[in-house]
């Protein structure tokens, strides 16, 4: 971002407004314009932590819940980050929301204070996987 902004100063500086016109331009359109649970005035780097922490959380790529489009001649697929087609992320909508109530209307409630796990993430339960381990049979050590 600050780099970006010296960018533009130098363009400006040589060539005119012309530049700043479509910095501008282009910085509006990175904006996240489909937020439905985030805040909307979210910076770029922190939503891109939270989308890091849910791909590394289950173990998955981006694309696992945004739809990403082959474009013939191009060697990477195109990203429709605000696009709501794909299930998973309206299921992500639903863990995100239940995740928030679990952490405020109950572990809020057991006093251990400055414990880390007062608090739980995608990653508590799912453990970098899509899904969670539901029986103790499926323990990675369970005895057989
Ligand atoms: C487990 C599902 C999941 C994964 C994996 C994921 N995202 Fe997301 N992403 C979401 C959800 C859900 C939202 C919408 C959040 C909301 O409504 O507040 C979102 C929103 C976004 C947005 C904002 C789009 C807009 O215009 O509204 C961007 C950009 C984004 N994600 C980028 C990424 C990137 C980059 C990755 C990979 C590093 C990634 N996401 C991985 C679920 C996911
Ligand atoms: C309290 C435990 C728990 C937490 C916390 C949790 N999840 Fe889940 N998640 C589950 C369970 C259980 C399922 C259902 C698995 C199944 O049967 O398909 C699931 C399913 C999902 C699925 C659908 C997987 C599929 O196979 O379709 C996504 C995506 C997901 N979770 C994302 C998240 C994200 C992102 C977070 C953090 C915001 C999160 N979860 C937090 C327990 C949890």
């Amino acid at each position: 971002m600050r780099i970006n902004k010296k960018l533009v100063l130098v363009s400006l500086l040589c060539t005119g407004m012309v530049f700043l016109v479509s910095f501008k331009q282009k910085h509006d359109d990175d904006k996240a314009e489909n937020l439905k649970i985030l805040p909307k005035d979210i910076s770029e780097k922190e939503l891109h932590n939270i989308m890091r922490s849910f791909s590394m959380s289950l173990g998955v790529h981006c694309n696992y819940c945004h739809v990403a489009k082959e474009v013939p001649g191009q060697s990477r697929p195109q990203m429709d980050f605000a696009s709501d087609d794909k299930k998973e992320k309206n299921t992500c909508r639903e863990m995100m929301k239940m995740t928030m109530a679990i952490n405020s209307d109950h572990l809020s409630k057991i006093k251990t204070m400055g414990d880390p796990l007062e608090e739980i993430k995608c990653v508590t339960c799912h453990m970098g996987r899509t899904t969670p381990i539901i029986s103790v049979d499926s323990l990675p050590h369970a005895a057989h």
